[in-house]
């Protein structure tokens, strides 16, 4: 009985200290669901989320549909946001800052292999 009690302890203890971290949609279901990409529902706010405080105007503009995909037609977008490129054109790779999440990055990859729609 005392034994079952420090198991059940150290199990609650562990709950609370771990369980924030995996409060995620990735962790949670395990996988990364890629069916269904749109761009209003899925790519946009990753876009708006990591990249128009620096791509909002100029060359890149990616705060809409058609500025994102000019990125796609000249292949620079899953190109940087994989992180791609090296050496001297490793500055290239977006954001400059780190990699997106393996998630967000496949729901691009994925939206872009349907034929980066403006749905
Ligand atoms: C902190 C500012 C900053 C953020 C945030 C940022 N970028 Fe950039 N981006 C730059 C700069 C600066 C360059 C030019 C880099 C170079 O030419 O070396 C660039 C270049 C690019 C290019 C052109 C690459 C090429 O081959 O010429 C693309 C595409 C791009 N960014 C997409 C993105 C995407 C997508 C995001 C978000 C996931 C993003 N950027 C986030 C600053 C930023």
């Amino acid at each position: 009985m005392k034994i079952g009690l420090s198991i059940f302890c150290v199990f609650v203890i562990i709950s609370l200290t771990t369980g924030c971290y995996y409060d995620n949609e990735e962790y949670l279901y395990g996988t990364c669901d890629t069916s269904n990409v749109t761009f209003s529902k899925d790519i946009k706010p990753i876009i708006d989320a990591n990249c128009i405080n620096c791509h909002s105007g100029g060359a890149i503009d990616l705060t809409n549909y058609n500025g994102v995909k000019a990125k796609v037609l000249d292949s620079t977008l899953y190109k940087s946001i994989s992180y791609s490129y090296s050496g001297a054109n490793s500055s290239k790779n977006m954001p400059s800052s780190g990699k997106l999440d393996d998630c967000s990055i496949s729901k691009v990859k994925a939206w872009i292999d349907g034929g980066a729609l403006n749905n």
